[in-house]
């Protein structure tokens, strides 16, 4: 199945941070993301980025279905999101805070620290089908 005639709904505000439980001990602290507790969406698919060049740009597309929550699980980066009309960057250095981004924006993640890792935390299995790569595109379909 294709997306390709769909059109996309989109909204920056509805782009936010979410606080990840934490219990923190002297011997290492620990976060739990678990399905109902509070999540915006049933986690499907989990996957992350390291070895990141600190000039690296990962990202740079929107997504059709897919939902994500975003952690900075060690170091700093920036995401950069937009609705097409409003953009915002949220710098994500604490690995307790996860950026919810709903489907339909589009992010980007740049200004990586050494050593990060980019723990994506998705709504759905991998789906080329599901991405919108090419940003004019992303424009047309949102009008
Ligand atoms: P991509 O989503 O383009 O990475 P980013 O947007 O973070 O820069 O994915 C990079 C490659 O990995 C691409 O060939 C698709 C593949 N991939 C999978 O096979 N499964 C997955 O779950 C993801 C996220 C990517």
């Amino acid at each position: 199945m294709t997306n390709n005639n769909h059109s996309l709904r989109a909204d920056i505000n509805d782009c936010r941070i979410i606080k990840l439980p934490t219990h923190c001990d002297p011997a290492g602290n620990l976060i739990v993301a678990q399905n109902s507790n509070n999540l915006p969406f049933a986690i499907e698919r989990v996957f992350y980025i390291y070895d990141i060049p600190t000039d690296a740009h990962r990202g740079g597309h929107a997504h059709y279905r897919e939902q994500q929550l975003i952690v900075a699980a060690a170091g700093c980066f920036d995401v950069e999101v937009t609705d097409g009309t409003t953009s915002r960057t949220f710098t994500l250095r604490r690995p307790s805070e996860a950026l919810y981004v709903p489907a339909g924006l589009w992010r980007a993640m740049k200004n990586f620290a050494g050593a990060s890792v980019c723990l994506t935390l998705s709504s759905t299995h991998y789906d080329e089908n599901d991405y919108i790569r090419n940003f004019d595109q992303y424009l047309s379909l949102l009008k």
